[in-house]
């Protein structure tokens, strides 16, 4: 997959993209990472790349000039690829699990960056998709950018290596994880359950689907309005249920 990033601040990238997974999906060459300096691409002779609103306001927006010549040089360089152009705005849509998963489906992503004010409306016209990382206002697009681009690129298929998987993590499913344990068995009192030290694999799976469920009943019951029901999903969830209720009244 190739990504292109459109930012006035560079250096941002340098560290964050180069570590972990991120650095070691472009060693295996499953990421092909290009950061664009949009400035390079002004012809204002100050090399501005943001000017005042028409009509007044505070602050200043980004031009569309230097941010759709950086996109036609792209266009130009990679005629063949199917192109995602993102423009992070707090204004956009939430960004979540089932946007990264049709991210890291696609072959080429170019995300904007603002650090201003605001865009140039026509700015819009040039890109696919508009996406906030939440309801709150961050100084730029690149932290933002960088989440989306390190919750994508683990799903490519062999970013992650052995001893870490995807199809299992919280959101993936639908909900989030159950709970988890390491050695030892017993810390400061407290065990580790029962179910898990006796290596029979059908109710340790049984046990993990209902504490993923259990877990996102009490956490996030928004999750829940979104799934598709198995029968024995909701036998389970009226047991969640009564347990729940009864641990309230002691
Ligand atoms: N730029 C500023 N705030 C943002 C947000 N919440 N998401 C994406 N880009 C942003």
């Amino acid at each position: 997959m190739r990504i292109d990033v459109l930012t006035l601040f560079p250096k941002m990238f340098e560290t964050t993209m180069t570590e972990s997974i991120l650095g070691k999906a472009q060693e295996k060459n499953l990421l092909d990472l290009h950061i664009q300096n949009f400035r390079e691409f002004t012809t204002d002779k100050h090399r501005h790349v943001d000017d005042y609103p028409y009509g007044g306001g505070a602050g200043m927006l980004l031009q569309v000039q230097p941010i759709d010549d950086t996109l036609q040089a792209i266009k130009k360089e990679t005629p063949e690829t199917k192109k995602r152009i993102i423009l992070l705005d707090p204004a956009g849509k939430t960004f979540d699990q089932k946007m990264a998963e049709s991210f890291s489906e696609e072959d080429h992503l170019v995300f904007i960056c603002g650090h201003y004010e605001g865009y140039d409306e026509r700015i819009r016209s040039l890109v696919t998709d508009e996406v906030s990382l939440g309801d709150y206002v961050l100084t730029g697009g690149e932290l933002a950018a960088m989440v989306m681009i390190d919750a994508t690129v683990r799903l490519l298929p062999d970013a992650l290596g052995n001893e870490q998987s995807a199809p299992g993590d919280s959101y993936s499913t639908g909900l989030l994880e159950h709970p988890q344990y390491t050695r030892p068995a017993v810390y400061k009192e407290m065990a580790v359950p029962e179910v898990l030290m006796n290596g029979n694999h059908k109710l340790i799976e049984q046990w993990q689907q209902k504490e993923s469920l259990r877990r996102t009943y009490l956490r996030r019951p928004d999750l829940l309005e979104k799934m598709e029901w198995t029968k024995e999903m909701k036998i389970m969830l009226d047991e969640i249920i009564e347990e729940e209720n009864k641990r309230d009244l002691n």
